[in-house]
């Protein structure tokens, strides 16, 4: 099977498949109501910079698309959403334009209706051990992108017939890639990063970790409904038993936060609520995907109505707890429950650092 032809596959399954967790991580997370927020609403700025551009809000649609001919049309309306919104934008993996340059306008055309958003590219890491860093270059030539996402799906790899399970150099590739031209981040797609796993990136030279982390799009699950789909009983079996394999991503903000990373975080973000707890942990920006496919299956209107609920569930967050400015949410008393709780105190993380001293220090 080709990856073109696989990346349909792909969507077909995340529009007609429960994919989506069922396990909710943000919900053991508590942002402290402010009864007394003393701000006007009217005051409250949701912009911040990324890449060097102002964003209208701290967001991201997250990679998923491009490599087909069919899904072009996708790829437009998410550019031009996100440039309507002023928000970020990840193009799916671009190694089927590498494998054939004539799918190279599926993911270019997002630049020509999006020219002033921070746009990022996307390839595998095993792809880029196998081209070498120079092919960063190229895919950034591809669509001007600000920077480019390497992805690291290796629980997927594990699960797909068609896997490349060789992970070695994996390490020494990215080292490479950061010294070079392009800036580039490194992302998980589902699985989430741990703190050891994040510090070895922070010295490899990566400045940019998206952890994307247990809790939103399973691909293990993905790949169950593909394996069922061929009657491949024992890698169905395979793709259910680790279809929660993996780091929940607040767990995951906190781990990759602790070493010194620009933290994006996605995986399971449903809501702008979701993304005000991510940056209340330590994130820069909130990515979500599998909530925008369907809708940019149908038009662009599709796209900018579910992101500007997040605008403004970010907006009502902020109000509530009393943030003028984005960047003030990572100062927000937050308690932590549950699951996460048991997780962070385990991995040896003082929780009071979020509910405690944070007010104390007000
Ligand atoms: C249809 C689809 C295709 C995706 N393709 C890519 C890809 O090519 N490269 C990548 O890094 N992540 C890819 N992802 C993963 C997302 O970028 C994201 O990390 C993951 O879906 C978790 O976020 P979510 O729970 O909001 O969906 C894809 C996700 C979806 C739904």
């Amino acid at each position: 099977m080709t990856t073109s032809s696989r990346k349909l596959d792909h969507i077909r399954i995340c529009t007609d498949k429960p994919v989506d967790a069922i396990d909710r991580p943000f919900q053991d997370l508590v942002l402290v109501h402010k009864a007394l927020p003393e701000i006007d609403e009217d005051d409250i700025d949701t912009s911040c910079e990324f890449l060097g551009k102002k964003l209208r809000a701290p967001l991201m649609i997250s990679a998923m698309t491009g490599g087909h001919p069919d899904v072009k049309q996708i790829n437009v309306r998410l550019g031009e959403a996100a440039s309507r919104l002023g928000i970020a934008l990840g193009v799916g993996s671009q190694r089927a334009a590498l494998e054939n340059r004539m799918l190279e306008d599926t993911f270019s055309a997002v630049r020509d209706v999006a020219p002033d958003i921070p746009i990022i590219g996307n390839i595998g890491a095993v792809q880029l051990k196998r081209y070498g860093p120079e092919i960063l270059e190229r895919l950034a030539e591809m669509i001007d992108a600000d920077a480019i996402a390497v992805h690291l799906n290796f629980l997927q790899e594990s699960i797909q017939p068609e896997g490349d399970k060789d992970s070695c150099g994996v390490l020494e590739a990215l080292k490479s890639a950061a010294d070079g031209p392009v800036p580039i981040m490194v992302k998980e797609t589902g699985a989430g990063i741990s703190r050891e796993v994040a510090a070895d990136l922070v010295s490899a030279g990566v400045k940019m970790i998206d952890v994307s982390g247990v809790g939103g799009l399973s691909w293990a699950g993905v790949e169950a409904f593909r394996a069922a789909e061929v009657g491949d009983g024992e890698l169905e079996m395979m793709g259910r038993l680790f279809e929660s394999w993996g780091i929940p991503t607040p767990v995951s903000i906190v781990e990759s936060r602790a070493a010194g990373a620009f933290v994006i975080s996605s995986g399971g973000v449903r809501s702008g609520l979701d993304a005000a707890k991510s940056l209340a942990l330590g994130a820069g920006l909130a990515g979500t995907a599998l909530p925008i496919l369907k809708p940019a299956t149908k038009d662009k209107e599709s796209v900018i109505n579910v992101m500007n609920a997040y605008i403004r569930a970010l907006r009502i967050t902020m109000f509530l707890t009393g943030c003028r400015e984005v960047a003030e949410l990572s100062k927000v008393p937050l308690v932590v429950l549950g699951r996460t709780r048991e997780w962070l105190d385990a991995r040896g993380f003082d929780l009071r650092a979020f509910s405690v001293y944070r007010e104390l220090a007000k």
